[in-house]
């Protein structure tokens, strides 16, 4: 959701609209509405330019007016919260002199009052945004020195925000600041690179500082202050990882990918003498993991679905009491939690705005907090007291798919790692270890049903409704296969457990409303046939999901496709892969926007 892109160098830098330009294309991945940038121009001003729509649209209009960009420059998409999609409310926003430019991530809250007041005091406004009252709040302060006024205005700022601003009257420099909206700086030879996402530097250097809650960076020429002494670190994501490869989509890519980032996700974390997991980040609470009674699981979307699965494995290897909640729900209920409580938030991103407010919430009320996340350095890999890195790599469709997995198979770490350390015998922890080592093989197998799906997507393309049916662990899997279609082909769909079907849902079962049932041999098989059955003697088609060599169910579905065989708990990082294929190829054939689905943006940063 959202991106801010920054660039100043040593010198004068022609190209830095091109850079800036280049690196923001790099965020696209995220969603946005609308794009703007303002630069500074060798005839010795600021210009600022607008967009509604793809940053392509913003390119043909600066080069159909013949700037001669400098630096720095600021770029932004915009994904709207307040105030409709419109070129005046495009970021940077200016203050009344348009000599004061600020791109923003996030919302401000109190921004009506503030309005009212800087209105008030003769400020004109012109935009229908939250953010515009920071670059007039900016002109207020002003009085010489640009990180002063920002600083003073900031103090005035209820809600959350990553800002980059830039003003003619103090040009050598960009200031940065944040507050629950990500923000680093990219150190290359010559120049700094500013952004909101590692993906928009990584082309220009690893080397980065990422900038804290309360932090204000002023980036200069040739240096760069930060409130606090920071040291640089390295991003582990290498360049190549950002590109489609010769895929036609991202999500088609990082479907593809899947056995090598579990791979990723696993590699050496498993010791298969000890039937356990070893795992680096976990270290430092190992020994209050062991007084651990209770744990809740937050995360919202397909993170969320990961985490209904982990309340599954830790109560059943662990004996644990587990309980998952949408990050959304849990911050504003009342959670019974103690220092013998473990809160364990999963997010891909690490930068959902729910997800890092639970997290707050536990950890002030004394939980034990920990993370599952893929983004090395983000907010909740710092908040989090422990946690394990899904090592996935980048992920950029819209869609979650490889990191969902990554984020199972780090739930099966903990889970042997929570378990080993209870109840768990030793024979059972190996047998695990064994299962997760075949699974990048597994997976690959899996992939192997892509021309199948491919085809059941064009002999169910015309249906306008979509069942997804599973029970226990495929329950999950269930919801996320409905949660995919959904997202990528508008396609009404319900994931529900097999179970409730005849407590209500049953009665919209019709030739018109197929249901995708998950149904492996585990130990709910036989209630899942049951399920089919009713399905079937009610007309409704049904494709079966399930285990290889069950040729049975071949008399009773309308189309089955097969996965390997495994333990129960590990069946569904397989099962997904059918359901991920489904939607993609039905999405493809609905002519949808795959990468970028309508409506919806990669993170979440807002509440
Ligand atoms: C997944 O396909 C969705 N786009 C969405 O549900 C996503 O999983 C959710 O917004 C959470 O994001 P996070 O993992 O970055 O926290
Ligand atoms: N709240 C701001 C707006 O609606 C910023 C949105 C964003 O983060 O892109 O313009």
């Amino acid at each position: 959701m959202c991106g801010i892109v920054g660039y100043i160098s040593k010198g004068n830098d022609e190209r830095s609209v091109n850079i800036g330009i280049e690196a923001l294309k790099r965020l696209e991945y995220r969603g946005y509405d609308s794009a703007g940038l303002a630069f500074w121009d060798r005839s010795g001003g600021i210009i600022c330019q607008k967009a509604v729509g793809r940053i392509s649209n913003l390119e043909n209009k600066i080069g159909q007016n013949g700037f001669s960009p400098a630096d720095p420059v600021i770029l932004h998409t915009r994904w709207a919260t307040h105030g409709n999609v419109c070129e005046a409310n495009a970021h940077p926003h200016s203050d009344c002199t348009r000599d004061i430019f600020v791109a923003h991530n996030g919302i401000i809250e109190n921004y009506p009052a503030l309005k009212e007041q800087l209105i008030g005091e003769g400020h004109v406004f012109s935009s229908g945004t939250d953010t515009e009252v920071i670059a007039h709040l900016i002109e207020k302060c002003f009085e010489g020195n640009l990180e002063e006024a920002v600083r003073k205005s900031l103090g005035c700022l209820v809600g959350t925000y990553g800002l980059a601003v830039i003003s003619g009257r103090d040009p050598n420099k960009i200031v940065a600041a944040r507050l629950s909206s990500p923000l680093l700086v990219g150190l290359a030879e010559d120049y700094f690179l500013l952004a909101s996402d590692p993906s928009a530097v990584i082309a220009h250097t690893r080397k980065v500082v990422y900038l804290d809650d309360g932090e204000i960076a002023v980036i200069g020429r040739s240096n760069f202050t930060i409130i606090r002494e920071k040291k640089a670190e390295e991003i582990e994501w290498a360049d190549g990882q950002h590109e489609k490869e010769g895929f036609p989509h991202y999500m088609l890519k990082e479907v593809m990918e899947q056995p090598e980032s579990i791979e990723q996700t696993l590699k050496g974390r498993l010791i298969p003498e000890a039937g356990n997991a070893k795992l680096g980040g976990l270290d430092s609470v190992e020994q209050r993991l062991r007084q651990i009674d209770k744990v809740y699981i937050v995360g919202c979307g397909t993170a969320r679905h990961a985490g209904l699965l982990g309340e599954y494995m830790f109560e059943e290897y662990a004996g644990i009491s587990t309980r998952t909640d949408a990050a959304s729900e849990f911050r504003y209920r009342k959670t019974l939690l103690d220092k013998n409580t473990a809160l364990l938030a999963i997010s891909q991103s690490g930068e959902t705005a729910d997800t890092l407010a639970a997290i707050r919430d536990a950890r002030s009320r004394g939980a034990l907090t920990m993370g599952i996340t893929n983004v090395v350095g983000s907010t909740q890999a710092r908040e989090t007291d422990a946690g394990v890195y899904t090592r996935c790599g980048p992920e950029i469709g819209v869609a979650s798919t490889k990191a969902f997995t990554s984020q199972v198979a780090a739930l099966a770490l903990f889970t042997l790692f929570l378990g080993r350390q209870r109840q768990m015998p030793l024979e059972t922890g190996r047998r695990i270890v064994r299962e997760l080592l075949r699974m990048p093989e597994m997976v690959e197998q899996t992939l192997q049903c892509d021309r199948q799906i491919k085809e059941l997507a064009e002999k169910y393309r015309g249906f306008e409704n979509f069942f997804y049916l599973g029970r226990k662990y495929n329950y999950p899997i269930a919801r996320e296969g409905a949660l995919k279609i959904k997202e990528i082909a508008y396609v009404h769909s319900e994931g529900s457990w097999g179970g409730e079907l005849k407590h209500g849902e049953l009665a919209l079962i019709s030739e018109d409303f197929p249901s995708i049932c998950i149904v492996p041999k585990d130990s709910v098989y036989e209630k899942m046939v049951s399920n089919i059955e009713e399905i079937k003697a009610r007309g409704g088609p049904v494709i079966a999901v399930t285990s290889e060599g069950n040729q049975e169910i071949e008399s009773l579905a309308d189309d089955v496709v097969y996965i390997p065989d495994t333990i129960e708990f590990l069946t569904p990082i397989l099962s997904v892969i059918p359901l991920q294929l489904f939607a993609y190829h039905f999405a493809v054939l609905c002519g949808c926007d795959i990468d970028k689905p309508r409506n919806l943006a990669k993170s979440v940063t807002v509440e």
